[in-house]
């Protein structure tokens, strides 16, 4: 693989896109400005399954200024037909509570949402279900997602392993279901013309969503254009488009050439753009009186929609964590009439490993070692599973340099030893992975005989600063000065590129643009005298194949620390001091790469402590469906973060030498605190969130 030189790769500079964000000249998709827009506001099904016996849209449609009222009667047939998520409005059906069932069209959101109040739908309800728990008769094995993250793993016999180690630790952990709130709800403006669709949309990924939604309406994907520059932020639930995309485009086919505005409400995104779900985990440990671990085995049960599968693959790192000669993962769903679940910030990892890190702390404790010296002694040069070398692991070097940095060595082990003026104090560590994804894609370039080049990609900024780090890649790149390179990103126009998803976003378009770079080098080396045509070269290349996948296991890797203080009379939980070290790759903006794992803490500490969608059983929906009643992290909760890394530079990703830093640093932060917490107080609390009842 060639590799490239650093120059402006490193660079810790600000966003280029920073002047025009706070300048409101970047517009997402809902502000775009567009010529007589016309608004829509859904109708949402008012009970859980059953089937709709009548619609009465009459007062709706006499309101001054509605222009139309869709519903399954007069929609648009799709190929999605009257299955999963997208299905919409394709059937009498309903499958959970608050699925689209219609929308009003008006002239203004007022009346368009006035009037969506006014359509009378007549339902004929089912019994639902929608209680989960990991006792239920319906477990099974979901499909295999990623191929190279089978659901089940086994190595050795866990089981005599555990019933003969000195060391045995078998317990329990949940987490709740999480909902999505990027500061951006989703959002669409969908204009049909000419046979063709142009969508201003709030997308991870343009041509992705493009694929998808030309599916749907059966289209040859050239008719549909996806316009996505800016993005208020995403996290899994912009990978794919959702049904109120869909719900855009089939109102779009009803007022040709008008472009029809829909953004969801705050209180809509919880029914309609995934969450993680909640889940039932299972970790046994065995270790020998080394400290040494004998067999690990971590088994998880979730729900997932009836509609549509997902697995939130809580068990899939597991095996890449530790040596162990016995080893054993199971993941298991039950289908339930409740909106689909999907991925969110380190799908699996974030809950997953909130439970393995905890019966590692646990572990550590009952073998009396200390928590770090625990990890680094579990350490492991080759998969566990696979066998094959780390292409970099530089987990033990994460824990040394986070232990000094923290100030660990000073740290008495005992429980509830520790009080300052009331409050108890305690200190936990944890493990952070995530791993090496690498999606398929292409770029271009087009050298500009004034010394400038055009780098043009389907990328995506979804907050993350793509916009400015790729910009640094591909000045690296092409051996060139930034001001020399001009990007294009966020647009199906463009050179057709994967989602910004799976920490995969600079790794796959970063290698398409050093790609094109290079065979741009060698059109050029056949060019008359080496010397570029008047009118400029253009190169598109493909992501080349990565010949070391086969050859090496690629994985991000971290140390969490966290201190926290625990009130002694009100159980009230403070985190002062996160602390965390990351072994990423190469950091190739310094600035934004603090950012985003900084962002990724705080999300753990708000999932630690905050976080917890309550559903409502006599319904199956989020009752807690806004900002108000699903608490999130705020200033004040936030503490003193510290985001470190190691110099690291992985020579088989990529040509950068990079591996992803989208998701790591929300990885185990919740593990962590609740480590710490136990050092505080004593108490071991394995259901999330931590609140305050549970230490009293
Ligand atoms: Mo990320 S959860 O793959 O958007």
């Amino acid at each position: 693989m060639t590799t490239i030189t650093a120059r402006a790769m490193g660079q810790a500079l600000s966003r280029v896109d920073g002047p025009a964000k706070v300048r409101g000249h970047a517009p997402y998709a809902f502000e775009q400005p567009v010529d007589r827009p016309v608004y829509l506001y859904p109708v949402e099904a008012a009970i859980t399954v059953g089937r709709i016996t009548g619609i009465d849209c009459s007062h709706a449609s006499a309101q001054p200024g509605v222009l139309g009222v869709l519903t399954h009667l007069n929609a648009a047939r799709t190929s999605a037909g009257a299955s999963g998520e997208l299905g919409i409005l394709q059937s009498d059906q309903v499958a959970f509570r608050n699925q689209f069932v219609g929308a009003v069209l008006a002239e203004t959101s007022e009346i368009a949402r006035y009037a969506a109040g006014l359509v009378r739908v007549d339902y004929e309800a089912r019994p639902h279900d929608v209680v989960f728990d990991a006792g239920r008769r319906d477990l099974y094995k979901p499909e295999q997602l990623a191929p190279s993250f089978p659901m089940d793993t086994d190595k050795g016999d866990v089981d005599a392993a555990l019933s003969s180690a000195p060391f045995a630790l078998d317990q329990g952990y949940t987490t709740p279901r999480y909902h999505h709130n990027p500061l951006e709800p989703h959002s669409t403006i969908a204009v049909w013309a000419d046979g063709h669709f142009t969508l201003h949309m709030s997308t991870q990924g343009v041509h992705v969503a493009r694929a998808c939604l030309a599916q749907v309406f059966d289209l040859d994907p050239d008719r549909i254009r996806i316009i996505a520059p800016y993005v208020g932020g995403a996290f899994g639930s912009k990978v794919q488009p959702r049904a109120d995309a869909v719900l855009a485009m089939l109102a779009a086919r009803m007022v040709p050439g008008r472009p029809v505005k829909f953004q969801l409400t705050r209180q809509q995104t919880f029914s309609q753009t995934g969450y993680r779900p909640p889940t039932v985990q299972r970790v046994q440990l065995g270790a020998d009186r080394d400290g040494r671990l004998l067999a690990v085995a971590h088994s998880c049960t979730a729900p997932t929609a009836r509609i549509q599968e997902f697995a939130e693959h809580s068990t899939r790192s597991t095996p890449t964590l530790y040596a162990t000669p016995n080893l054993r993962t199971r993941q298991r769903l039950a289908k339930l009439d409740i909106s689909t679940p999907s991925i969110m910030r380190a799908p699996g990892e974030a809950s997953g490993m909130f439970a393995v890190e905890s019966a590692m702390d646990e572990m550590a404790i009952a073998c009396g070692v200390d928590p770090v010296e625990f990890r680094i002694r579990n350490d492991t040069d080759t998969h566990p599973l696979t066998g094959l070398p780390f292409s970099s692991r530089n987990l033990a070097g994460c824990m040394r340099e986070g232990a000094r940095r923290f100030g660990w060595d000073q740290r008495d082990p005992t429980p509830r030893a520790r009080r300052s003026q009331g409050w108890l104090v305690g200190t936990g560590v944890a493990t952070a992975l995530y791993s090496v994804f690498r999606l398929p894609g292409s770029a271009s370039i087009q050298a500009h005989p004034d010394g400038r080049y055009t780098v043009s990609i389907g990328a995506a900024d979804i907050g993350t600063g793509t916009w400015t780090a790729l910009a640094q890649v591909a000045a690296d790149a092409l051996g060139v000065d930034l001001t020399q390179v001009e990007l294009q990103i966020g647009d199906t126009n463009y050179p057709c590129a994967s989602e910004a998803a799976a920490s995969s976003g600079i790794t796959s378009w970063g290698a398409a643009i050093c790609e094109a770079a290079d065979q741009l080098r060698h059109a050029l080396a056949d060019q008359p005298g080496g010397q570029l045509p008047p009118q400029g070269l253009t190169i598109t290349a493909d992501m080349p194949e990565n010949p070391y996948l086969q050859q090496y296991s690629m994985h991000s890797f971290g140390a969490q620390f966290a201190e926290v203080r625990i009130n002694e009379f009100t159980g009230e939980i403070r985190v002062p001091r996160q602390l965390g070290v990351f072994a990423v790759g190469r950091i190739v903006n310094p600035r934004t790469a603090r950012s985003q794992l900084l962002g990724g803490m705080t999300w753990g500490l708000s999932m630690a402590l905050h976080e917890h969608g309550a559903l409502d059983p006599r319904f199956g929906a989020t009752v807690n469906q806004d900002l108000a009643t699903y608490h999130v992290a705020s200033n004040a909760d936030v503490g003193n973060v510290e985001v470190h890394w190691l110099d690291e530079y992985d020579p088989y990703v990529n040509p950068m030498g990079t591996k992803g830093i989208g998701e790591i640093g929300m990885v185990s932060a919740a593990a962590a605190i609740a480590n710490a917490v136990h050092h505080a107080t004593g108490i071991r609390v394995r259901d999330l969130p931590i609140t305050l009842d549970k230490l009293l």
